[in-house]
């Protein structure tokens, strides 16, 4: 499981092959339960009312959104208006191991990829605090990840995350640039026929400083 570590100078850490076949399938298990409850949905662009590739839907007390109206936390489903279902166990394992912060995170935004999704240079900024870590779960299709620095010109490196890698958004890290330039389709068998060729990322914040 530590073989291939990558630890960078900033706090991030690259937990390849962190989930186990056996793991993925229980946690995919989950996720999909997740979906059914509260469905992937295409959200739009601030202002532009663009659609993002990604789909997306959330799991636990609030939900990352966007919308026309901009970005935010929200605590329903903007389709259902039904509360996001509750995060997994194995989720908040996995924040206790390596989150290194004493409050739970409130959020897990599911991010879909389909074969031609990307997703743009950014820095996840929407929370109240930003000194918690951003640790996210990859599963399915193989995506490159594109890591930069606090600057939008900032250098970047690219690597391949694969189904079962954690990343870690620590340190300074945590302010860092990051996208998904693309995936490569169909180099996973663990996602169901309907999300395939796909990639769904687990991304795991804490949002709020102190419970509300
Ligand atoms: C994100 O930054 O929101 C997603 C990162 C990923 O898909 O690996
Ligand atoms: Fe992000």
């Amino acid at each position: 499981m530590e073989a291939g570590r990558v630890t960078g100078p900033d706090g991030f850490v690259l937990l390849p092959g962190y989930f186990d076949r056996a793991a993925q399938e229980s946690l995919l298990a989950e996720v999909l339960a997740a979906i059914e409850a509260a469905p992937l949905y295409q959200p739009v662009m601030p202002r532009t009312g663009q659609p993002l590739s990604v789909k997306m839907t959330n799991m636990g007390s609030l939900g990352w959104i966007s919308d026309r109206k901009g970005y935010r936390y929200e605590p329903i489903h903007p389709v259902t208006g039904k509360p996001w279902p509750a995060m997994p166990k194995a989720l908040t394992d996995l924040w206790d191991a390596f989150g290194h912060w004493p409050d739970r995170p409130e959020a897990c935004l599911v991010n879909y990829y389909g074969p031609e999704a990307r997703m743009g240079l950014h820095i996840d900024a929407d929370e109240d605090i930003l000194d918690a870590p951003v640790i996210s779960v990859s599963l399915g299709d193989r995506a490159r990840f594109r890591l930069g620095g606090p600057e939008r010109s900032s250098p970047t490196r690219s690597m391949v995350l694969s189904s079962g890698d954690v990343v870690v958004l620590g340190g300074a890290s945590r302010r860092f640039y990051h996208g998904v330039d693309r995936i490569y389709p169909g180099t996973s068998t663990l996602l169901p026929e309907h999300l395939h060729p796909g990639r769904i990322n687990l991304t795991l914040r804490r949002v709020r400083a102190v419970a509300q």
